[in-house]
């Protein structure tokens, strides 16, 4: 735990196989980040410094986006770490970090590299203050939110913890991932435990149409209705909070398997009225792969055990949720870096820049003759994802096109009972409208020649 001494300086207690071994001043920590092999990581805070100074000035010009590119987008996008050329569309596998999250990370591993004493003595200090910065950013409280390894151990954690008995019954969308739906497979087999699938629409027009058949599913064996957020296949962004006020008042749980939201829209746990909530920011937020976000409503706890545990397991609060035993602390220290990066542009702005340029492709799209969109078009029932097919086009030629012609990555996204594999493209606050063109271009040419 991070303490205050009577200077008022933090120092942290470190414990070893759970023992508090005793107090060390956080100053000595900070004078040996500032020695030894300090010319690199004096030289990082540098970098890093001026990366969010040059946010700043940017911010005070550019007050809003007053078209979909420009100078703001282009400068924000030198910020990240791309090889040469790459036109990376395919956030929703793993995004690229911007650079002052890489820095942070190499930071962190140069620590355990060097002086492996002060890798566990006092970088797990930090700890607590970036779990406050998540829950500030998701809009929970500290108490409420742990850091997972990904979405799908945060899935598999509630599957597990929750006690289910043979007969009660657990309601999931037919389009959920593999890390979303089989841990409730392997909880029916290991329970009786009985798994009730609700079609989505696709696209889905409205939040009614969404919501209303799975109200029409809860029966008083219902226990959790469990859904895709940010739906991976096509792009439907759930009405959580509607999900969630529906199903409150029938005494049902809700979790959201959001593996795409963290970084892409801007969170609100408490507005949206989840129990549970599960989140990559590796994918749209910039993170390093191997860091996650998983959230339990306060009132929703007593109802989770934890699954894995070593001391603390009995505290009344989300941290018997963490990962046990030893982790890169680096992964979690890169994840604070990411959220400042994007508190420095603001979750709104990146939100509402995605959103443009989704609209922007879809608008495009749209003029292509023979294109079928599967993502809804409404703003609140979509954001960074667009799934389209292509009448008389295999989608995984366009995705070689378009890779071999301009260097662009888009990915086909099928099977999983969605029927054949669709186009699914990410917009990422980094690509421009030029590129947004390139792609249409690329999937206009396949159709002139029917590819
Ligand atoms: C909707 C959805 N859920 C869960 C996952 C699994 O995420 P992770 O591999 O980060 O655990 C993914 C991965 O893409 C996903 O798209």
């Amino acid at each position: 735990m991070d303490k205050k001494d009577e200077n008022g300086n933090h120092s942290v207690s470190f414990s070893e196989d759970g023992a508090s071994a005793g107090l060390f001043a956080r100053r000595d920590f900070v004078k040996y980040l500032l020695a030894g092999s300090a010319l690199s990581i004096a030289a990082i805070e540098k970098l890093n410094a001026g990366v969010y100074q040059a946010i700043t000035s940017l911010n005070q010009k550019y007050v809003e986006d007053i078209s979909p590119d420009g100078t703001y987008w282009d400068e924000i996008r030198k910020m990240f770490l791309f090889e040469n050329k790459l036109i990376m569309m395919n956030n929703g596998t793993l995004g690229p970090m911007p650079k002052p999250v890489f820095n942070t990370l190499m930071r962190y591993f140069r620590i355990q590299a060097t002086n492996p004493y002060d890798l566990y003595n006092f970088v797990p200090g930090g700890k607590e203050g970036i779990r406050t910065k998540l829950a500030a950013f998701v809009g929970a409280s500290p108490d409420e939110v742990s850091f997972s390894s990904n979405t799908t151990e945060g899935l598999n954690l509630v599957a597990n913890g929750l006690d289910l008995k043979e007969g009660d019954e657990v309601i999931v969308s037919n389009l959920e991932h593999p890390g979303a739906i089989n841990p409730w497979n392997l909880k029916a087999k290991r329970t009786g435990v009985k798994i009730v699938q609700v079609p989505f629409s696709t696209p889905a027009q409205s939040v009614e149409q969404i919501v209303n058949p799975f109200a029409a599913a809860v029966t008083p064996r219902t226990k959790i209705i469990a859904v895709g957020h940010t739906v991976f296949i096509t792009g439907q962004i759930t009405p959580l909070k509607e999900l969630s006020k529906m199903a409150h008042e029938k005494g049902v749980l809700v979790m959201g398997d959001s593996a795409h939201g963290i970084g892409m829209l801007s969170l609100d746990m408490h507005a949206m009225g989840v129990d549970f909530f599960a989140s990559s920011p590796y994918k749209w937020l910039g993170a390093p792969a191997g860091i996650g976000l998983f959230y339990v409503r306060k009132e929703a706890q007593a109802k989770l055990w934890p699954t894995i545990v070593s001391s603390g397991w009995e505290v009344d609060n989300a941290r018997k949720y963490d990962p046990q035993g030893q982790r890169a602390d680096a992964m979690v220290y890169a994840l604070g870096e990411a959220i400042d990066f994007a508190n420095r542009i603001g979750k709104e702005r990146i939100e509402r820049r995605i959103k443009a340029l989704a609209a922007y492709f879809k608008q495009g799209l749209a003029k292509i003759p023979g294109v079928t969109i599967n993502t809804p078009t409404d703003p609140y029932l979509s954001a960074g994802l667009t799934a389209f097919l292509v009448d008389g086009v295999d989608s995984q030629k366009i995705v070689d096109y378009v890779f071999e012609k301009y260097n662009l990555v888009v990915r086909t996204m099928g099977g999983f009972g969605a029927g054949k594999p669709a186009l699914r493209v990410s917009t990422p606050i980094y690509i421009s409208t030029r590129e947004i063109d390139m792609l249409l271009e690329g999937v206009a040419t396949l159709v002139r020649h029917k590819v």
